[in-house]
């Protein structure tokens, strides 16, 4: 109920104040937390803008400030903020870096803590759990510090993680949200679709999670957007990328690599099945369904001349599977 979630919000709140004040104003918390932020080149400025904060390497010593305050266990727990063992209470994060997450509107819903070593054995980012007032699903990190250049510029830039948000901003580049790490979902891009119909979504380097996350992009076409897609050199993501490269020279190439997502898609497959004529109905199939699912008639037409082209087949028979699959539809 609206009392319940406006508790969790106020909770949320004072966790956001306590670890920044914690980053900013402990010597744990300069030593430690700060300096991580300042080697991975972030400045006092985006510090700041985006709240970050730092969680102490302690059992329960946010829990304990915040009972001290009057806030109650109950959200705090609720929040996920405090876990609740055997009546012990415990901070979920400790002697991690904090990411708030905030909501279109400046909310902070939940937070993202990622730990300062590069140890391959612990989970590099612990996030807040589901809760009334955080659904991993309806939220893209950055979004409240991005609507506005988003609906401005007219296009949206879609990163994987926190960082990468946070860098773009640093570099001046401002129309860019965060999935965080889940798969695209119908209801996060419905969130950008208020802002802008264009989406270009820029991919980690290391090319894992590039099919996952090409049915992902089908989304954004079925929702009747528009879907480009950006790589980057390999090994790099749009952090650490950014970091190396001017204002100028980061705009330019994500200019001049944006692709559409239809001819990436294409090329991509065709390289996938070579010679191989089962790999290549299979691709002619995906393809079309990807292209049968953009509501638009004309643009349907152009993607299938498209398609033709690059993958060398005749829009006749692209036609008729496309016709095919848009019946069924019906
Ligand atoms: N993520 C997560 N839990 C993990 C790993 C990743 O929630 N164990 C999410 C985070 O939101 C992260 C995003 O997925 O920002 C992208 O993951 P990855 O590319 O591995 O992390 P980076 O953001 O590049 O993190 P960093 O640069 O700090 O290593
Ligand atoms: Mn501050
Ligand atoms: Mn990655
Ligand atoms: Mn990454
Ligand atoms: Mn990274």
């Amino acid at each position: 109920e609206a009392n319940e979630k406006e508790s969790m919000y106020l909770v949320s709140e004072f966790a956001q104040k306590y670890f920044h004040s914690t980053l900013l104003n402990t010597d744990e918390g300069k030593a430690i937390g700060y300096s991580y932020f300042k080697e991975r080149g972030f400045t006092k400025e985006t510090i700041e803008k985006f709240g970050l904060g730092y969680s102490p390497e302690t059992w329960d010593a946010f829990t304990m400030e915040a009972l001290g305050k009057g806030y109650k266990l109950e959200y705090l727990e609720k929040t996920g903020l405090t876990i609740v063992k055997e009546d012990k209470q415990f901070d979920r994060f400790k002697g991690r870096v904090m990411f708030p997450i905030q909501s279109m509107s400046g909310r902070v819903l939940g937070f993202g803590g990622r730990i300062l070593t590069n140890d391959k054995k612990a989970a590099k980012y612990l996030n807040s759990p589901e809760s009334d007032i955080y659904h991993k699903s309806k939220v893209l990190y950055g979004i409240y510090h991005a609507k506005q250049a988003i609906a401005k510029l007219d296009n949206c830039f879609l990163v994987e993680g926190y960082t990468d948000v946070i860098q773009l901003h640093q570099a001046g580049v401002e129309n860019v949200v965060a999935s965080s790490g889940t798969a695209l979902t119908p209801d996060q891009i419905r969130l950008v679709n208020r802002l802008t119909k264009n989406i270009t979504v820029l991919f980690d380097g290391d090319a894992a999670g590039l099919r996952a996350s090409i049915r992902g992009i089908d989304l954004i076409l079925e929702e009747g957007m528009n879907a480009k897609v950006c790589t980057f050199p390999d090994g790099e993501d749009p952090d650490s990328f950014a970091k190396k490269t001017s204002h100028d020279e980061l705009v330019a190439y994500l200019s001049d690599n944006a692709m559409d997502f239809i001819q990436f898609k294409a090329s991509l497959l065709m390289k996938e099945a070579k010679n191989d004529p089962i790999k290549k109905a299979e691709l002619i199939r995906d393809m079309v369904t990807s292209v049968s699912k953009i509501p638009d008639k004309i643009k349907r037409e152009i993607y299938i001349q498209e398609c033709s082209r690059i993958m060398d087949i005749s829009e006749d028979v692209l036609f008729n599977t496309l016709a095919q699959l848009v019946q069924k539809d019906i």
